[in-house]
């Protein structure tokens, strides 16, 4: 494991080969994109990012989770004024839940329900990225309103905000802790890449 590398060498927008982006061009290339054009989305492009946010691996299957997918332009801009998080006007706002209902005798699902349903978001991010959308996941919002607004029931908690939408402009590239830095060898102890192990 090489130490001292930085990301950040791809542009946003990689050149698809056959149409599609490679899954790691993917990954290495998606950035938070925080202002949208006026375009709409259209429901194929919901659908396979939904299909993609589905396929999310989640604790013991359970998929405690509940996702609202709004595109009506008055909902959307209701949504955002209870949402600092989100910049620009996004055409669509996924509401990703966890959903208390599905697991009410795990005490600790709350917590992992909610690292459930980040992955689900990250899932939906990197689909949009490889259609060319860009979005960010945003948890600067007020819960309670964004409930009242899409008539939540009590078991759905919003965990966060995603605004998507096609990139106004090329986002800004987000720097990368050195790998070095976060990154060790077997054990936190040693940073060369001997076995780590006691003596
Ligand atoms: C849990 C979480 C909450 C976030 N909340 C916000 C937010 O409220 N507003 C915002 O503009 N970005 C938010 N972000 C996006 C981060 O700022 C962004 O991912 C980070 O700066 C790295 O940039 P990149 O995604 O382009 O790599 C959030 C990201 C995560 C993972």
């Amino acid at each position: 494991m090489s130490a001292g590398h930085m990301s950040d060498v791809l542009p946003h927008r990689a050149i698809p080969s056959q149409g599609r982006l490679d899954v790691f061009e993917t990954i290495r290339t998606r950035r938070a994109v925080r202002a949208y054009t006026a375009e709409t989305i259209d429901d194929e492009s919901v659908d396979r990012m939904v299909d993609a946010m589905l396929a999310a691996p989640t604790a013991s299957n359970k998929q405690a989770w509940g996702f609202v997918v709004v595109r009506n332009p008055v909902l959307v801009r209701r949504i955002r004024a209870f949402a600092p998080g989100i910049i620009g006007v996004p055409p669509l706002i996924l509401v990703a839940c966890f959903d208390s209902g599905r697991a009410p005798d795990d005490a600790r699902m709350p917590d992992v329900g909610v690292l459930c349903v980040a992955m689900a978001v990250e899932n939906f991010l990197l689909a949009a990225h490889a259609l060319g959308l860009g979005g960010c996941p945003v948890s600067s919002f007020l819960a309670k309103p964004v409930r009242a607004l899409l008539h939540l029931p009590d078991h759905l908690a919003p965990v966060l905000v995603v605004p998507v939408g096609h990139p106004a402009q090329e986002p800004r590239r987000s720097q990368r802790r050195n790998r070095g830095e976060v990154v060790r060898d077997e054990t936190w102890g040693r940073t060369a890449s001997g076995t780590g192990a006691p003596a």
